[in-house]
C-alpha cells in the first residue's frame, strides 16, 4: 500500500483539512500542488502517484481501452489507495474525517470510485472531468457529501451524455452535485478553479 507520494502539512497549522490530490494519465505526484494550494491556502496536501504504468504513463488503475477500465483492477487499487490514505492520516497525523479528494481525469476517475467503493474516506470530492468509473450493485450512502463535478462540453472523451451520467448515479446514492461546465475539451480552466475554490469555502 505504499505509494510515491508529496505531503504538505497545513502552511498555516489553522486547517485541519487535507486534499488528496490525484493527478491524470501520465502525471505525477508535484502536478497538483499548485492547483492544491490554489483551492485551499491552508490544507494539507497528500498527493500519491499512481502505480499503474500505460507506455511509460502513471494511473490509478489499468484500462483495457481509453474509456474502457479494467474493473477488477479498479476496485482492488480504489482500496489500497483508501488504505494508503489511512496509513498516511497516522504517519503525518491529519485528520481522517476531513479528506477532500481533487481528482483531474485519471485521478477523478478513481475519486469517483472511491466515493461508490469507499465513501467513509471522502468528506468531499471535487471531480475535474471525470467519467462513470463504473455503476455499483448497491448504491452507497452519499448523502452530506458535496461533490463537485467540472466538465467540457466539447471534450472528446467525455461526452456531455456521460457526465449527466455520474450526475445522476451520484444524486441517486444522495449525494450533493455543484456542476461547473465550461465550452473547453479535457482541460481544467481558470473559471473552474475558480468555482471549486469557492465551493470548497463553503463548507471550510
Ligand atoms: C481514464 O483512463 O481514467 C480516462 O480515460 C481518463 C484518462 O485518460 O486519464
Amino acid at each position: 500500500t505504499s505509494f510515491i507520494h508529496r505531503f504538505i502539512p497545513s502552511a498555516t497549522g489553522n486547517s485541519s483539512r487535507t486534499l488528496l490530490l490525484l493527478h491524470g494519465t501520465g502525471g505525477t505526484e508535484n502536478d497538483l500542488l499548485d492547483l492544491g494550494r490554489l483551492l485551499d491556502p491552508n490544507a494539507s496536501l497528500l498527493s500519491p502517484r499512481g502505480k499503474v504504468l500505460e507506455n511509460g504513463m502513471s494511473r490509478y488503475f489499468r484500462r483495457l481501452a481509453e474509456g474502457i477500465f479494467d474493473i477488477a483492477d479498479l476496485t482492488r487499487r480504489t482500496y489500497e489507495l483508501s488504505d494508503f490514505v489511512e496509513a498516511a492520516s497516522i504517519a503525518y497525523d491529519f485528520d481522517l474525517r476531513q479528506v477532500i479528494a481533487v481528482g483531474f481525469s485519471n485521478g477523478a476517475n478513481i475519486a469517483a470510485s472511491m466515493l461508490l467503493l469507499r465513501p467513509h474516506m471522502l468528506s468531499a470530492a471535487a471531480l475535474l472531468h471525470p467519467m462513470v468509473p463504473f455503476v455499483p450493485d448497491t448504491l452507497p450512502d452519499l448523502r452530506n457529501k458535496p461533490v463537485f463535478i467540472g466538465a467540457g462540453l466539447a471534450d472528446p472523451l467525455v461526452p456531455i451524455s456521460e457526465t449527466e451520467r455520474l450526475v445522476q448515479l451520484l444524486q441517486r446514492a444522495g449525494a450533493t452535485i455543484s456542476l461547473h461546465q465550461h465550452n473547453g475539451g479535457h482541460v481544467i480552466s481558470h473559471e473552474e478553479v475558480r468555482e471549486a475554490r469557492s465551493w470548497l469555502r463553503q463548507f471550510a
